[in-house]
């Protein structure tokens, strides 16, 4: 169902790669909404993705940008500033990658190389992003800024791996950031803490699988979807939401507030039988 919630709303949206990604479920319904925006994505991900559908369904202009270039990101929202024909109301970061998950090394065996890779797409990407933004004043009063993150930044999921801690640097960077640009500019920040979901970044985390059926049993609601993390970011990129900043959202089906469920309780208990 669309509410016309973002009529007149112009925005940048990172990190739709294929029909599965957060991004791309957050893209159709922006359109639907009736927002318009520049869809953005690492140079070698357009190749591998299929973006240009995407783009010719909501009437979309791409713009690649390699996130953890400042360079790239420049030139990227100089680029949807004038595409859109004026300053930015939302933006969406839905970015995420680590090479010592995809390839495989254990926390405690880290590259360090990798890691800093993975720190700088994962997270510092967020504050250059908004660092951009708001050195060029390029969004609108009461527009809204939104990064995609999990639980694993509060709470230990061993093979998250080095993924928890660049969650834990993203969160901060939006209460950080986000108080200048509430102060300055009027500008909300916030970070959606989401169910897992299978994508191309959720199914590369080590047992993927056995994480979101727990997940599933442990939420009273069950694991959130990528479509219903896409309506939700619609409500914080709307008006409805103007007071809303430098919060963590959890968007779970109540599993972050949950210790145990009778359904985990139950499995575990014909277990020991
Ligand atoms: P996805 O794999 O579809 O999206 C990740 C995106 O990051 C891809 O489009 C990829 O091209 C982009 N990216 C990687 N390096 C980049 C770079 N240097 N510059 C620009 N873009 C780059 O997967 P998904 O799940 O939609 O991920 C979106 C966000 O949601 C990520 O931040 C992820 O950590 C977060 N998230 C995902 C969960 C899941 O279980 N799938 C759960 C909670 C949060």
């Amino acid at each position: 169902m669309s509410y016309n919630l973002l009529k007149g709303k112009r925005g940048i949206i990172f990190g739709a790669l294929d029909e599965n990604s957060i991004a791309w479920k957050t893209a159709e319904r922006v359109h639907e909404e009736g927002g318009t925006f520049v869809l953005t994505n690492a140079p070698i991900a357009m190749r591998m993705g299929s973006i240009n559908k995407l783009a010719e369904k909501t009437g979309s202009k791409i713009i690649p940008a390699d996130a953890t270039s400042v360079e790239d990101l420049e030139k990227l929202v100089a680029g949807a500033v004038e595409e859109l024909g004026g300053k930015l109301d939302f933006v969406l970061h839905s970015i995420g990658m680590s090479i010592n998950v995809r390839k495989g090394r254990h926390y405690t065996d880290q590259n360090y190389d990798w890691t800093q890779k993975g720190t700088d797409v994962s997270a510092m990407s967020f504050h250059k992003t908004m660092q951009v933004l708001y050195k060029h004043d390029a969004m609108n009063e009461w527009g809204s800024i939104v990064a995609l993150t999990y639980m694993a930044a509060q709470r230990v999921f061993p093979d998250y791996n080095d993924m928890a801690d660049n969650k834990a640097y993203l969160e901060s960077i939006a209460r950080s950031f986000g108080y200048f640009f509430g102060r300055d500019k009027k500008v909300r920040v916030n970070t959606i803490s989401q169910s897992p979901t299978p994508t191309t970044a959720g199914q590369g985390v080590k047992g993927f699988d056995g994480f979101i059926a727990y997940a599933e049993k442990m939420s009273p609601l069950g694991n959130a979807t990528a479509q219903e993390c896409a309506d939700y970011t619609i409500t914080l990129f709307s008006d409805l939401t103007k007071k809303v900043t430098l919060q963590n959202l959890f968007h779970d089906g109540g599993f972050s507030n949950m210790g145990v469920s009778n359904e985990v309780m139950e499995a575990f208990v014909n277990e020991q039988k």
